[in-house]
């Protein structure tokens, strides 16, 4: 039945099956159920500007059916990259390049969501220009999986920052972008602030939810006031923070609970969010985000990149050079995590993994939730859909295995036949190597993997784009 919510603005008209139901949230119309959610890769310039591989990665996606994109993560300024090598949105003279990508993306029907990002503490590789220079956060304490050192922000430094997340916002819908996303999950800036495992100021920002949450409330108004009300802004939250994942016994904070993100998102509703994307855990990686292995053969190579970042780096380096502590890697990643049994990963337990989370903040909100974690068959996404626990799901490495999925989907095809396997050696070799899928067992040979995975720098490099 149609309806409308006055807070989410959502209108939705049912066809038979639910993954193809159009959804309308604050006037932006989704055209099916599955978004792709942001999927980082060093494919652009050093120094932030787009390339034309980055136009080809998003349009893999838009070919294959999915309702909208949401971009990776898109530096509001120069010192917040996580890594240098994608796109950043720091600039008025970025603005022509997304425009670009923003119009050759709606060719295919499919919405594009741009999202703002500040690394804060997690700036995994500094650009060159501020390499031993510690990124502005809520601490100045190192992270606990990295030690990536950090410097406590001041006053006005919160002040400038929350301007740049209203410039770059002001910048997206100047490109012609179809919405924004603000990225307050995964231990990055706002999340800094709103974790209380990470939060160790003595100030207003620090105290009780409130106080931490007042940085992510001021740049949500700061971003409103620059883009208007009609237009889309979402958040990627972090329901549970899980701080003690992959260290408790001898970490015993916890960080976040959901009961506080349920709180936040109340307050996010009343603030004039139009929606939320959940997310989990305050680091990135962690056991929670993505779900999955800790593929330590491949992690070594990693920590060697990372070897001068971090201040427990080097350690974790030559530890995992020796087998019995990489086995001992794996086996604490999961330990604690309701997928992973002795040896085993309970591939059905990842998928969908948010889903009572975000039927919680849903319901508590009266926002849309968009749900990611672990979805890539029809039958689970139709049920989540089917049951209102979410409004749309988001998927980010079952598109990577399978852009085309939506695609399958449509064509009555209920998984598909070479499923992502959670191995998540697409994000462990992402600092290093291109963004593709690096699990060979998904390919007829090693040399198909590679093929796969040089074959978008082909399509970027002669402008195929109708392949
Ligand atoms: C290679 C890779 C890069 C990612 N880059 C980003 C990013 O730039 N921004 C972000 O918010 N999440 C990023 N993520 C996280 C995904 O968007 C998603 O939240 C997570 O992988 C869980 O979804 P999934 O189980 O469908 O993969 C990335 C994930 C992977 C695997
Ligand atoms: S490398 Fe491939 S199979 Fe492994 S998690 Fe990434 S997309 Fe999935």
């Amino acid at each position: 039945m149609p309806h409308t919510l006055d807070r989410g603005h959502m209108d939705t008209s049912p066809t038979d099956d639910p993954i193809f139901r159009p959804l309308t949230i604050n006037g932006l119309t989704f055209k099916n159920r599955v978004i792709r959610s942001s999927l980082g890769g060093r494919v652009d310039y050093y120094d932030g500007s787009m390339s034309e591989g980055r136009i080809a990665w998003d349009l893999r996606f838009a070919r294959g059916g999915v309702s909208a994109i949401i971009s990776s993560n898109s530096g509001i300024r120069a010192d917040g990259m996580a890594v240098p090598g994608y796109a950043t949105i720091d600039d008025d003279r970025t603005i022509p390049s997304w425009r670009r990508l923003v119009q050759e993306v709606h060719r295919y029907d499919c919405r594009y969501i741009i999202q703002l990002h500040f690394a804060g503490r997690q700036r995994d590789i500094p650009r060159k220009d501020f390499v031993d220079i510690p990124p502005p956060s809520a601490t100045s304490r190192p992270d606990l999986l990295y030690g990536l050192r950090a410097r406590r922000m001041t006053i006005p430094e919160i002040e400038d920052l929350v301007q740049d997340y209203a410039r770059a916002a002001w910048r997206a819908r100047e490109a012609g972008a179809d919405g924004i996303e603000i990225v307050a999950c995964n231990g990055y800036i706002l999340h800094q602030f709103l974790s209380s495992a990470i939060n160790d100021r003595e100030d207003e920002y620090n105290g009780d939810l409130r106080a931490r949450a007042r940085l992510t409330l001021e740049v949500l108004k700061a971003v409103r006031s620059a883009v208007g009300r009609d237009f889309f802004v979402s958040m990627k939250l972090s329901g549970r923070d899980e701080h003690n994942a992959y260290t408790a016994p001898l970490v015993r904070a916890v960080g976040n609970t959901l009961a506080d993100t349920i709180e936040l998102s109340r307050w996010l509703a009343e603030a004039g969010l139009d929606a939320i994307h959940l997310s989990q855990g305050d680091s990135f990686p962690h056991p929670l985000v993505p779900a999955g292995r800790l593929p330590t053969d491949d992690a070594r190579r990693l920590f060697a990149s990372l070897f001068y970042e971090g201040t427990r780096t080097p350690l974790a380096f030559l530890l995992l050079q020796f087998a019995p502590f990489r086995r001992f890697a794996e086996w604490n990643w999961g330990r604690r995590m309701p997928f992973v049994r002795g040896r085993d990963l309970l591939p059905d337990k990842i998928e969908g993994m948010n889903e009572d989370d975000a039927a919680k903040i849903k319901e508590a909100s009266g926002l849309p939730v968009i749900c990611v974690g672990g979805w890539q068959s029809a039958g689970r996404i139709r049920e989540a859909l089917e049951a209102d626990r979410c409004d749309t799901v988001s998927i980010a490495r079952g598109l990577l295995a399978n852009p085309d999925l939506v695609h399958q989907f449509a064509q009555g095809q209920e998984n598909p036949e070479r499923p992502c396997t959670y191995c998540n050696r697409c994000l462990i070799n992402v600092v290093q190597y291109p963004l593709a899928c690096w699990e060979e067992a998904r390919f007829d040979s090693r040399e198909q993997m590679f093929h796969e995975a040089y074959s978008v720098y082909k399509e970027a490099a002669v402008g195929v784009r109708e392949v």
